[in-house]
């Protein structure tokens, strides 16, 4: 080295840039970890960031393809592992079960009042266990399920009415179904419906668009606050902000009811038999306001959202598959005789039953599970998953696999119809409520809705697009979220059915 090169590397600007570059690698490249999972190579400071894209769930399915079924990608400073087989799923979901079910708290809901009674973006600490297990007693357990028969099919039988007024014209099916469904959760857990299926002033609007708005805030992935923590105090798109005013327009419709149930359950002549009610009971266990508040909209948040798009994917299947319809239909007439339809009715629709499998496998509700974050660093399928990495199931991809399913793209609710395969967590190739301690705890009350609510609409009417559409060229993009929804809304028609 002659000394001008010397004087060159210790000039003042070659220092600066130099201590520059190793500040930007020490603050926005990650942690280089042994052992990782394979994975795309990555820029520096941006890791992987620009081959995410809008379809986060078909660009991971890709990436998976080459560089296998557990596989590590850089989103900035954040490490992110993706499992994408039935095997490396049983692995996170199972075998390592305790060790990476934490959770990763999204932007939208890093918020100091709320989230000590998060049960959904909690670790798996006392509070979580305790809101899990009240979910479990008070609202999903088989008994809860069937009393709350009545309320379902009242709710489905307001559906009904309401569409038979509506012949000819064109609806909107996830916006009845949502609302059917919110009504449904409201009637449970407040013990009132929140919202009108006929509303025609828009009366519900706020509450609607708020729930929508939330739904939304939880489930952006592009947020720089999550991929470099130090600039999450700035909330660059304002998720935060935008969720927090939301949510209060929310908890602004809940404060009413909340206030009269607590001035009866407080008062001298209140016994136990009187609830009506979750809230009755979260009152009676001593809630307080930002508690309930916390609890019960993630609830509604986490209930309606998804199975409302189960509802709307099946839909969309069924006008595609009128062959499908017509077998449902035939079922449906020969096993439901009466205008209520009873639990047992439902279990005797088998080809429903695996029509609906067979949607879940095409259109997960929820297609990356809700992020897992890993509590300890461990060891899975022999790689190394560090301390506080994100962990992602892709549902999604697994049920597209051809190393799973016989040509995963054809709709054959037949391939179920001799398979033993369901959906309650323990087969993980079809795991659309997930699997382990942090599966859904919805899943009962989720799984009765979606059947009551196809097996009522194919019972009462035929189902087809607007303007002699053809079904066949029905766009069925997905809009990634925390749920995978329909890109483009599905606007149906339909006719009464003859009395039978
Ligand atoms: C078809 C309907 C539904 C589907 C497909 C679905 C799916 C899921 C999935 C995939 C998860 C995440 C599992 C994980 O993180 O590993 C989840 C969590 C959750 N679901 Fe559901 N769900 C449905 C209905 C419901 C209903 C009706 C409720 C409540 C009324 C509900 C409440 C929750 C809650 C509270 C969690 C968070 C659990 C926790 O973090 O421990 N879900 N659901």
């Amino acid at each position: 080295m002659d000394l001008t090169t010397f004087l060159n590397l210790y000039s003042p600007p070659f220092l600066l840039s130099t201590i520059f570059i190793i500040l930007l690698t020490k603050l926005f490249f990650p942690k280089s970890t042994k052992n990782l999972p394979p994975g795309p190579p990555c820029l520096p400071v941006i890791g992987n960031l620009h081959q995410v894209g809008a379809k986060p769930h078909v660009s991971m399915a890709n990436f998976a393809r080459e560089h296998g079924p557990l596989m590590s990608l850089h989103l900035g400073n954040q490490l992110l592992v993706v499992a994408s087989s039935p095997e490396a799923a049983k692995e996170i979901l199972k075998t390592q079960d305790q060790l990476l079910s934490a959770r990763i708290v999204p932007m939208a809901f890093k918020h100091a009042q709320l989230l000590p009674y998060s049960l959904v973006w909690s670790d798996c600490d006392q509070t979580w266990k305790n809101l899990r297990a009240l979910c479990r007693t008070e609202i999903f357990s088989p008994k809860a399920i069937e009393a709350q028969s009545r309320l379902r099919n009242e709710k489905i039988s307001q559906l009904v009415d309401f569409l038979r007024k509506k012949q000819g014209e064109v609806i909107d099916i996830e916006d009845v179904v949502f609302t059917t469904l919110l009504n449904t959760m409201s009637s449970i857990i407040l013990g009132k419906d929140v919202l009108l299926l006929n509303d025609e002033h828009g009366t519900c609007d706020r509450l609607k668009e708020s729930i929508h708005k939330s739904i939304d805030y939880s489930g952006r992935i592009i947020d720089f606050g999550s991929f470099y923590p130090m600039l999450e105090r700035f909330d660059l798109h304002g998720i935060r902000r935008g969720n927090v005013k939301h949510l209060n327009i929310v908890f602004d419709h809940w404060k009413e009811i909340i206030e009269e149930r607590r001035s009866q359950v407080n008062s001298s002549s209140w016994s136990s038999e009187k609830a009506q009610s979750f809230l009755d009971r979260l009152l009676e266990n001593g809630f307080s306001n930002n508690q309930i508040n916390e609890f019960i909209t993630e609830l509604f948040l986490a209930g309606t959202n998804t199975t409302t798009s189960t509802v709307t994917w099946a839909m969309s299947e069924l006008v595609r598959h009128q062959e499908v319809m017509s077998r449902i239909e035939e079922e449906v007439k020969k096993e439901i005789n009466s205008d209520e339809i009873t639990s047992f009715q439902l279990s005797k629709l088998t080809y429903l039953q695996a029509f609906i499998k067979e949607s879940f496998r095409l259109h997960p509700a929820v297609p990356f599970l809700i992020p897992h974050r890993a509590g300890e660093t461990c060891e899975v399928m022999n790689y190394t998953i560090p301390k506080n990495a994100k962990i992602i199931v892709n549902v999604w991809a697994m049920g597209q696999d051809p190393n799973i399913w016989d040509e995963p793209l054809s709709f054959k609710p037949e391939r179920f119809m001799e398979s033993k395969l369901d959906f309650k967590g323990q087969n993980f190739e079809l795991i659309p409520f997930g699997s382990g301690r942090r599966m859904c705890p919805g899943l009962p009350s989720g799984a009765r809705s979606v059947e009551l609510i196809l097996a009522s609409l194919i019972r009462e009417f035929d189902w087809e697009l607007p303007n002699g559409e053809d079904p066949l060229k029905l766009d069925m993009n997905g809009k990634f979220g925390i749920a995978l929804k329909r890109e483009v809304p599905l606007k149906l028609i339909f006719k009464q059915k003859k009395a039978y």
